[in-house]
């Protein structure tokens, strides 16, 4: 009962996106000849960049994301930044395509999105969301899910998101001890470092963090992001987060409010001349 309840609220809590997914869902029709359409596209072996050309979203006559451009490239850490319901993780459903742009064009590699197999896109890409679901099962499992489980991966995967420093507190054996539904028995932050480790177990060459360390404390948010850069296949790193002080050495820093882009910059540049990101950054360090 406590289980159906928990996602009767998620449902209610995001009605506005399960209105969009929800014709996907149960239209069984549609969803096999999308599976068939999906067949028919170019599969690519690797996400090299991915470019977003004048993107809009809207929804019910209400502009989400308003004339976006982005390119996102090799060898490039970009923070997203903004208040809450500026259009962050629109923006990542986009590139993920959970939504399709109401206007402009989204490319990868130089292919637009729409020629593109979704199921390919989402294997090269590592996607850590904001609520991240763990089921009763172990850790391992947890990370890597329909896959076979590899130990070698799965140990330095342990080390990488700092998995190792909890497990060994706390005695938790990753082969073989289950979490409890939900990952009740860890602790949010703990639950976010599986969430990660689920995210780079297919290697993938870009990964896409969405307020994905916000349980974790400063100085362990930074150590694994390090650790990411350093020691996986990682080399576009897009992470959204309220926390800027994380975002001191990224290349760029995009600000969004209100779904436009209003600055962008790095963090020293920013720090001199833009109002809204001196604002956000008081916020999260007084808070
Ligand atoms: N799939 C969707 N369909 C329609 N509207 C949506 C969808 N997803 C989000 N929205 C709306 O778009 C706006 C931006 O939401 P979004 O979730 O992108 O904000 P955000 O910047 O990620 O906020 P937060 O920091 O709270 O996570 C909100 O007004 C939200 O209600
Ligand atoms: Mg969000």
């Amino acid at each position: 009962m406590q289980a159906i309840y928990y996602s009767m609220t998620d449902l209610y809590g995001n009605k506005d996106s399960f209105e969009v997914i929800y014709p996907e869902l149960f239209n069984e029709k549609k969803y096999i000849e999308n599976k068939k359409l999906n067949n028919n596209k170019i599969k690519i072996n690797q996400i090299d960049s991915i470019k977003l050309d004048n993107v809009s979203f809207s929804y019910k006559d209400k502009k989400n994301l308003n004339k976006i451009n982005i390119n996102f490239k090799q060898n490039q850490k970009i923070g997203i930044i903004g208040k809450s319901g500026s259009g962050k993780s629109t923006l990542i459903d986009l590139i993920l395509g959970f939504i399709q742009p109401s206007e402009g064009k989204i490319q990868i590699n130089t292919r637009s999105i729409e020629n593109l197999s979704l199921n390919n896109i989402r294997e090269n890409i590592g996607f850590v969301p904001q609520n991240i679901f763990l089921f009763n099962d172990t850790i391992e499992k947890n990370i890597s899910l329909d896959k076979k489980i590899d130990e070698q991966i799965i140990s330095q995967l342990s080390n990488i998101c700092l998995l190792s420093d909890f497990l060994e507190t706390n005695k938790i054996d990753i082969s073989n001890d289950k979490i409890g539904n939900y990952g009740k028995m860890l602790s949010g932050g703990q639950r976010q470092r599986v969430g990660i480790a689920r995210a780079l177990y297919n290697k993938p060459k870009i990964l896409i963090l969405d307020e994905a360390t916000n349980a974790l404390d400063s100085l362990n948010q930074n150590k694994i992001i390090s650790n990411i850069i350093e020691y996986t296949n990682v080399n576009i790193v897009i992470l959204i987060t309220h926390n800027t002080n994380l975002l001191k050495d990224f290349d760029k820093i995009i600000v969004l409010d209100d779904g436009n882009i209003v600055a962008e910059g790095t963090f020293k540049n920013l720090e001199k001349e833009n109002n809204l990101f001196n604002q956000l950054k008081k916020n999260f360090d007084n808070n």
